[in-house]
């Protein structure tokens, strides 16, 4: 799922695959270039890991000056060369991401006419389709733009042409494209990442957009055809450099960065020397009496969050819901509802969909996310910026609570403006959350321990997350992390809901985390922690010192943090759980930073 086109001046076969690099992060299952050698196009594709292409690559090298290349998250086809992009017909080769939904009618139209298909991929009828447009006569643009009107769906796209040593052409719908701009050289890619080491300035395409792009330059065309100007951003890709550092995994890096991350987002939301939220700007909470947050995955996990404390401090009612879910329930909104949306990439998919559905239904709309030139942002009424830098990890962790401090600072803000905390009450408040950089340098600390524990969970086939009030989502996002990146079958659960089915599952084998500060719901929580023990399941207990001491349990293991107000350890715990999940994933040997089927930034539904 990542883009990168070059017109340069030197081989580009090279150039393409550093491109790629700086797009793993996002996941992917097989990769391929495509470049015009000697006026004809060439293809490599390879199956696997990117190394893999440079395999390929070293033993067949391409002296072409142009070319495009792909990392491919499988969607339709399994992930194989043969469904790898490019597609190459006789005459064009396409990159894409995305989903054409329609592709079945398409390929079935095409295979009437004569046109013979090599992939299982939705993206060859759009090969197909453009070379047809080409053999009836049109020119790229127009047979690229026939082509674009005939298939539905959400896409980026990037085409290279037979003969054609100085064209290549970008299209985006629902999908996110920039173009790079050099001298004599010009570039394409999925974002600014990509871009980074080839140019600092950029031009991102806008819905509809078909780019026409040569070593002069690059013409924009909107969706109805007109020539457009789109400004052009000077990025810091350059100064970012996607390195590790010190660190063996980006994950384990951007675990480490969460204090600092945290600091600053806080600190650009919160007055922390008057003791202030500062109130966002275009929403006044005063006069909404409904709030609907939607998400997916990691982010959703980061709104669950936010529902205890919009309802705690704000009093406002909150709903909460996946947004592949949200997007297709037809639920009634209110009238004065605010719609929340929570997205690192500002890209997913199905979080976008729920954006339209909720401005359809008239609400007003706050955009949380990293990636400030992203869709959603663009689309929001309001742009909440989580200040974390970018994430490379696939499983998030900086991106998580930077969200929670977003979202932790605007609840605060949104009681203010509704008078359901005073003055006293907001300065307590954020005094708390001032706390949280030092508390979360505190919890690292224990990292050598959890390592430890992490050795014997990468034994189990199975382990339970347990939390109760705001711990439940953090149960749910343990288990989430544990599974995505160890493989580990995990299912997070509240503390409250075990005794209804899934205490079946204990027996001495099975692990439980237990997430429990020890809070007005502790009591509860070590009720059912006790119905764990009684059953002879390995508790592992993450709470403070005087929650070790009420707990009176056996656990196999307690992780200690530091005491702190119930409002900021969502913040806090997430720390011990994802390194827990980290480690474990580590002695399991995974691929840590790119596990497998998993996707950074999903654009399809
Ligand atoms: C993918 C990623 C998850 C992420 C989710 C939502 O599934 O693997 O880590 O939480 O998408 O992504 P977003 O960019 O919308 O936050």
């Amino acid at each position: 799922c990542g883009i990168i086109g070059i017109l340069g001046q030197t081989p580009v076969a090279p150039l393409l695959v550093d491109g790629l690099k700086r797009l793993e992060y996002r996941g992917y299952d097989s990769a391929g270039i495509a470049v015009i050698e000697g006026g004809h196009l060439a293809s490599l594709r390879a199956e696997g890991k990117l190394r893999n292409l440079e395999a390929k690559l070293a033993g067949n090298r391409k002296a072409g000056r142009i070319g495009i290349g792909h990392t491919r998250w499988a969607t339709h086809g399994v992930p194989s060369e043969r469904n790898a992009h490019p597609h190459l017909t006789e005459r064009v080769a396409v990159v894409h991401n995305g989903i054409f939904e329609n592709f079945r009618e398409l390929r079935l139209e095409l295979e009437a006419a004569g046109r013979v298909f090599s992939s299982d991929t939705d993206t060859e009828v759009m090969a197909h389709l453009v070379t047809a447009n080409l053999a009836d006569g049109m020119a790229p643009l127009a047979a690229v733009q026939a082509a674009l009107a005939r298939v539905r769906g959400a896409f980026a796209l990037a085409f290279l042409f037979e003969g054609e040593d100085d064209l290549v052409i970008g299209a985006r719908r629902g999908s996110p494209l920039a173009i790079g701009w050099g001298a004599g050289e010009m570039f394409l890619g999925s974002d600014g990442i990509a871009l980074g080491p080839f140019t600092d300035e950029i031009t991102y395409l806008d819905e509809g957009d078909v780019a026409v792009v040569t070593r002069a330059g690059a013409v924009i065309h909107d969706e109805t055809g007109r020539v457009v100007e789109r400004p052009v951003t000077r990025t810091h890709g350059n100064t970012y450099v996607a390195d590790k550092g010190n660190h063996r995994h980006f994950m384990v890096k951007e675990i480490h960065e969460q204090p600092e991350v945290t600091g600053r987002t806080l600190a650009h939301y919160l007055d922390l020397a008057e003791g202030r939220a500062r109130p966002p700007e275009g929403i006044d909470f005063s006069r909404i009496d409904r709030l609907s947050i939607t998400a997916c995955g990691t982010a959703f996990y980061a709104g669950f969050v936010a529902k205890y404390w919009f309802e705690r401090f704000a009093r406002l009612p909150v709903d909460i819901d996946i947004a592949s879910e949200f997007r297709y329930r037809e639920q009634p909104l209110s009238k004065d509802g605010l719609a929340i949306v929570i997205s690192q990439s500002g890209e997913t998919a199905d979080t976008l969909a729920s954006l339209r559905y909720a401005r359809v239904e008239g609400q007003r709309i706050a955009a949380v996310v990293n990636v400030r030139e992203s869709t959603i942002a663009r689309e929001a009424d309001v742009v909440l910026p989580i200040l974390a830098g970018p994430e490379i990890g696939v499983a998030s962790t900086k991106a998580f609570t930077a969200q929670l401090a977003v979202l932790a600072a605007t609840a605060i803000a949104a009681g203010r403006a509704r008078g359901s905390i005073d003055d006293v009450e907001e300065a307590r408040l954020v005094a708390a959350f001032s706390e949280v950089p030092r508390l979360m340098h505190e919890a690292l600390r224990l990292e050598g321990q959890i390592e430890a524990l992490a050795r014997d969970l990468a034994k189990v086939k199975h382990c339970l997350y347990l939390g109760r009030g705001t711990s439940y989502p953090i149960a749910l996002e343990g288990a989430l992390k544990l599974k995505e990146i160890s493989y580990i079958h995990a299912e997070g659960y509240a503390a409250g809901e075990l005794k209804h089915g899934p205490i079946a599952l204990i027996d001495e084998e099975m692990p439980v985390v237990v997430i429990a500060p020890f809070d007005r719901v502790f009591e509860k929580t070590v009720s059912n922690m006790q119905e764990v023990a009684a059953r002879g399941g390995r508790i592992i207990l993450v709470t403070d010192r005087k929650g070790a001491e009420a707990a009176a349990i056996d656990a196999a293991a307690t992780i200690i943090l530091p005491e702190m107000p119930a409002s900021v350890t969502p913040l806090v715990y997430s720390i011990p759980v994802q390194l827990l999940a980290y480690h474990t994933a580590v002695f399991m040997g995974t691929d840590v930073d790119q596990p497998r089927n998993l996707a950074k930034s999903v654009t399809v539904e």
